[in-house]
């Protein structure tokens, strides 16, 4: 029982000073600015639209770079999986162009 009454007082202490603090610098919200390391998040290079509109959805753009060096029909393959089989929403047209992109940019493809 002392031990929780020890524990309650530091509590309380806490909460006063936090609150003290509180009130001193009060809603002086501060921005901080910071840089995505957009490298690994986005797709990048030319046809690489299409790919960042459809694909960074779910996953960034990571889960699809650290692939090997895949053919053409197996892109083909993992994109219609990932619309039929994740329901990802990529407009027909889109398909040709996301897997010409993939299968020139995987990450072994370099
Ligand atoms: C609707 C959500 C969704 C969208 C949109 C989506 N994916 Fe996926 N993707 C997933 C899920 C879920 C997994 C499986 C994650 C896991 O296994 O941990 C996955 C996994 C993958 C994998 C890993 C290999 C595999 O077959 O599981 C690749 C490559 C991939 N996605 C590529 C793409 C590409 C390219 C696009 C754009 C055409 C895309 N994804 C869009 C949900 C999505």
């Amino acid at each position: 029982m002392q031990r929780f009454a020890q524990t309650f007082g530091v509590l309380c202490a806490v909460m006063m000073l936090g609150a003290t603090a509180q009130a001193k610098d009060s809603f002086d919200f501060k921005s901080e600015s910071f840089d995505l390391p957009t490298g690994e998040r986005m797709f990048t290079g030319p046809g690489a639209d299409p790919v960042n509109n459809n694909c960074l959805t779910c996953h960034s753009a990571g889960m699809v770079t650290v692939q090997p060096r895949l053919s053409k029909a197996t892109w083909e393959g993992i994109v219609k999986k990932m619309i039929n089989v994740y329901k990802a929403p990529v407009p027909d047209a889109d398909v040709a162009p996301i897997v010409d992109y993939l299968s020139n940019h995987s990450s072994a493809g370099k």
